[in-house]
């Protein structure tokens, strides 16, 4: 008869092949498809050398990655995601009653007027920015053109003549731009932003990218000089507009849109022409037909987002973006595929979301009388 020791010594020796078997077998058949693992050191796992260096790609992020086995056993890897939900945005003292935040849908908004706002959303760009300068690392901000983001600008050139931020360490990547207007044309968006933003930050064309206005030609090298730039230099903030039919940079509502979208060619919508017309002197013929932007999939990948919305104009697509469904037809609605979103719009705009999904507190509708007072079509 085996002694007590020699049978618990067979049943640990059983034990460990089991759990020997169990962990490797699986990788050893290849079954295991996906592997999530530490940026750090990722480079030496991955066999295939990456033509940027993953430190140069997450400078700051120590985070996780995945990796996908493909049939010629090499691997593949997707940005790492942030891992939950953040509140990095904060409202200053000062504002207290006079911008709101509010949640609706697992989505944050605050309410805020257009100034207030502007300044708000401005203080949160330079934070972040000087946090990442203190840590000496660079950042890069996704930029939207439009009248919404113009209050954001006028505070960043405010406070960076006051010298509350340097730009050393700053580029910037457009959203998108007209197709077919001549380089210095007044209506591209490179002119607007230069106009709003960039001479006055003292931005360098190293720093400034925006696609070309130039028109198409065969396998459009534009998109892929884009596409580069924005692999090269991910965007740590993003800010965004809105079109009235909740369109995104110049992501326009259409059955095949989805979150997987690329950064394309698209042909604007005559909803859109006409909205943007009082740029071209009121001339909707006069609006381009055609633009490049930045699709869905890279809008996403940026690490914070907000969305700008002033204005009645507004009000039916921030209340179908954000609560939902997420369909191609509204195209901001895809943002809830986003952990790290904030929707900062005033009264007017937040009208048809607060009838539809919310509750208005007595200090709010005091501050925001709109809110109740708003019409509805
Ligand atoms: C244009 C831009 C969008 C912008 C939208 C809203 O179509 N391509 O990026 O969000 O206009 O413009 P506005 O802010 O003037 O309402």
């Amino acid at each position: 008869m085996p002694s007590r020791f020699q049978s618990y010594k067979s049943f640990f020796k059983q034990l460990t092949l089991a759990v020997v078997l169990l962990t490797t077998l699986p990788i050893l058949m290849g079954a295991k498809k996906e592997y999530t693992v530490p940026v750090e050191g990722l480079d030496s796992a991955l066999r295939k050398p990456h033509r940027i260096p993953i430190k140069r790609m997450f400078p700051d992020k120590p985070k996780f990655a995945t990796l996908k086995k493909s049939p010629d056993r090499t691997y593949t890897m997707d940005r790492p995601k942030p891992l939950k939900r953040q509140t990095w945005w904060t409202i200053p003292k000062e504002l207290k009653n006079k911008a709101f935040a509010c949640q609706f849908n697992k989505q944050h908004v605050i309410v805020v007027d257009k100034e207030k706002g502007g300044a708000l959303v401005a203080q949160w760009m330079i934070d972040q920015l000087n946090e990442r300068e203190a840590r000496n690392l660079p950042t890069t901000f996704g930029l939207a053109t439009g009248s919404s983001p113009i209050p954001v600008y006028e505070n960043l050139v405010k406070a960076f003549r006051e010298q509350k931020f340097k730009t050393d360490n700053l580029s910037t990547i457009n959203l998108d731009e007209y197709i077919g207007l001549e380089p210095g044309d007044s209506n591209s968006y490179k002119q607007f932003m230069r106009q709003h933003l960039i001479a006055d930050l003292e931005l360098t064309d190293d720093q400034f990218h925006i696609f070309d206005s130039q028109a198409q030609s065969e396998n459009d090298p534009e998109i892929q000089r884009l596409q580069k730039l924005l692999t090269q230099n991910p965007r740590h903030f993003q800010l965004l507009g809105i079109g009235e039919n909740g369109h995104i940079g110049f992501n326009e509502p259409d059955d095949t849109l989805s979150a997987e979208t690329p950064t394309r060619i698209v042909k604007l919508t005559e909803s859109t022409r006409k909205a943007n017309a009082p740029y071209f002197g009121g001339d909707t013929t006069k609006v381009p037909t055609h633009a490049r932007t930045l699709g869905p999939k890279d809008i996403l990948h940026a690490e914070r987002i907000v969305v700008l919305a002033w204005g009645e104009k507004k009000k039916a697509a921030i209340a179908n973006s954000i609560l939902g469904p997420i369909k191609p037809q509204v195209p901001a609605s895809l943002l809830q595929k986003h952990l790290n979103v904030v929707w900062v719009m005033d009264a007017e705009a937040a009208a048809t979301l607060f009838k539809q999904g919310g509750r208005v507190t007595r200090e709010m509708a005091r501050q925001f009388p709109t809110l109740f007072q708003t019409p509805e079509k």
